[in-house]
């Protein structure tokens, strides 16, 4: 509800990062503009968006624990899997002006709606292509985080290739959806193996269980070795 007035005090989680009354939010960079229906309020003058863990993987990373936020105001993000662009507004008001959201999408469908809210929000650039291969989208030069939530069979694969864009150090954020790889597998089988593939290329800092926002997905915050 735009306007809506919040008394209690407000604790920033992370940069950029907020909670109220057990509520997540993000500080609207655009203020006026929703991005997918969530409600608005105003707090201290400014206008903050809530953010719906239900519908957002690093929402629920972020309730469930995750210690870690390496996307903060001023970095840059390269974002697989984008889709309409929820996790992406959010993203977009934690990196503000000073960040830049490249955001990957291989949906056609999907692209026209993350190209209204791109035409919003100028820190976000839509790409549409296949993050299988990123030679196609290379021209975006090093960035300081990949974050990846696709449904697709090769998620850690396409994360190692991605991770040309990262310099040593660089983190890797990715929600894994075990249904994706192989539904006949335990989730734990899969998430084993998924982090023996991404070991070569990266550390693994803290896995998060999504539990109860999504079932059977493992979120992973990774390092570049
Ligand atoms: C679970 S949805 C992403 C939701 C989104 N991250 C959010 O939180 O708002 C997965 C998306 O990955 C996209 N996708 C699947 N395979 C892809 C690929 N090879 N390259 C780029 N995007 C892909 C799908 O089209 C879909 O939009």
């Amino acid at each position: 509800m735009l306007g809506r007035g919040v008394c209690e005090a407000m604790i920033e989680l992370f940069k950029g990062v907020f909670e109220q009354k057990g509520k997540l939010l993000t500080k609207n960079l655009v203020p006026g503009k929703k991005a997918y229906g969530e409600d608005t309020y105003k707090i201290d003058g400014a206008e903050y968006r809530s953010w719906n863990p239900y519908r957002s993987k690093l929402g629920a990373a972020i309730r469930n624990g995750l210690k870690t936020m390496p996307i903060k105001p001023g970095s840059k993000v390269l974002y697989l899997g984008a889709a309409t662009g929820t996790t992406t507004s959010h993203i977009s008001d934690i990196v503000g002006e000073r960040g830049e959201v490249y955001a990957v999408e291989i949906s056609a469908h999907s692209m026209k709606s993350l190209i209204q809210l791109c035409e919003v929000r100028q820190n976000v650039i839509p790409i549409l292509a296949d993050a299988g291969r990123p030679r196609d989208y290379e021209e975006i030069g090093d960035v300081d985080i990949i974050f990846e939530d696709v449904a697709h069979p090769e998620q850690a694969e396409m994360m190692n290739r991605n991770a040309r864009f990262l310099q040593k150090g660089g983190y890797g954020m990715i929600a894994i959806k075990s249904q994706s790889i192989d539904v006949t597998k335990n989730p734990k089988e899969i998430y084993a193996r998924v982090e023996k593939e991404l070991e070569g290329t990266f550390e693994i800092i803290e896995r998060v269980d999504l539990e109860p926002y999504e079932m059977d997905h493992l979120f992973l915050l990774l390092r570049k070795k």
